[in-house]
């Protein structure tokens, strides 16, 4: 299923993007309006052993999709209402759905069978299919979480437990822009300010005349935080931001925090996966999440937390724990 859904989002987003003036929205049904000569029709053309094993990213195209399709796929909907803000609750298509439902009944036919022989084999090929999604170098650099928020929790208790060990100091930093989701700034109060730490929160106002602006404005903040003596532990940046919603340069933002010495780099891509192409060697952070229910067209709730090989050593957990 997690191949269908790569097919599907490829396919409707490149539509979105395609035909955005083309969407007729509030009509009595959803009606898109998209240009046939450009509408390559992906998930039905995979060949099913693809879904079980390595599956190619990019199929082949061959044949078209309709508006009819689309319309089935989505008749589920409010048909008075176009739904195209998935930011906030994302879509799942029917083909989704009846599967969702599907493993549902495995799960309630025998639970302990499904727990003991087929979840673990299920959720790793999840996390592989996020593996070649998100270009990550190894599949134990992924973990499928319950959504973005946490995912934030889990590093930040991670730093939480480096001040109680004395391996953090108080005053050592977390640094953040003004724009930060409230989840996360208030996740950095409960974890990080509360054990000693201190936020550095980048100023700037939306709207910007460039990338170089807010480059800039987060270089100047680092260094001068430097400049003092403060020790930045974390580097806390969103990909694309919540209100309004701006893509950042994350890939030259985690360069200046390499350059000007801060410890980690998380990126919070709540929005990304669906929205942006996500590629770990290029972005070069150290931890990464993004929710797959928002733009990704899966069910609700279900994220990934990308941490990268060289700090996988942190032993970075769950808030809850199972007897494993
Ligand atoms: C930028 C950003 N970060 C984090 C989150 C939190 O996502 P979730 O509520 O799925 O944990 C959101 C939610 O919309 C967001 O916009």
């Amino acid at each position: 299923m997690a191949c269908r859904i790569i097919m599907f989002y490829r396919y409707y987003v490149a539509h979105l993007r395609l035909c955005h003036q083309n969407i007729q929205i509030l009509k009595p049904k959803l009606s898109f309006r998209i240009s046939r000569a450009s509408s390559y029709h992906y998930y039905h053309n995979l060949n099913p052993t693809d879904t079980q094993t390595n599956f190619p990213i990019k199929p082949k195209l061959s044949s078209f999709i309709t508006d009819s399709e689309i319309e089935a796929e989505f008749s589920h909907h409010d048909p008075g209402v176009a739904r195209i803000n998935n930011g906030s609750f994302g879509c799942s298509p029917a083909f989704v759905i009846s599967e969702l439902q599907q493993w549902q009944l495995k799960w309630l036919r025998q639970p302990d069978h499904f727990l003991f022989n087929e979840l673990h084999k299920g959720i790793l090929k999840s996390r592989n299919t996020v593996k070649e999604l998100i270009n990550a170098e190894d599949v134990d650099e992924i973990s499928i979480v319950d959504n973005a928020t946490t995912a934030v929790a889990i590093v930040l208790q991670q730093m939480q437990w480096a001040f109680f060990e004395g391996k953090f100091k108080k005053g050592d930093a977390v640094i953040i822009l003004q724009c930060a989701y409230g989840a996360v700034k208030n996740s950095i109060k409960a974890y990080f300010l509360r054990a000693g730490g201190y936020v550095i929160e980048v100023p700037f106002q939306f709207p910007v005349n460039s990338s170089e602006e807010i480059i800039s404005e987060f270089r100047m903040a680092l260094v001068k935080e430097k400049a003092s003596g403060r020790r930045v532990r974390l580097a806390m940046i969103d990909h694309v931001t919540s209100m309004p919603s701006v893509v950042l340069p994350v890939k030259k933002l985690v360069k200046v925090c390499r350059e000007e010495g801060v410890d980690q780099v998380f990126i919070d891509g709540a929005h990304g996966v669906g929205c942006v192409d996500v590629d770990m060697q290029e972005i070069g952070a150290d931890f990464y999440t993004s929710n797959l229910h928002k733009w990704f067209f899966c069910p609700a709730s279900v994220a990934f937390l990308y941490c990268r090989k060289s700090v996988t050593h942190l032993e970075l957990h769950h808030p809850m724990l199972d007897r494993n």
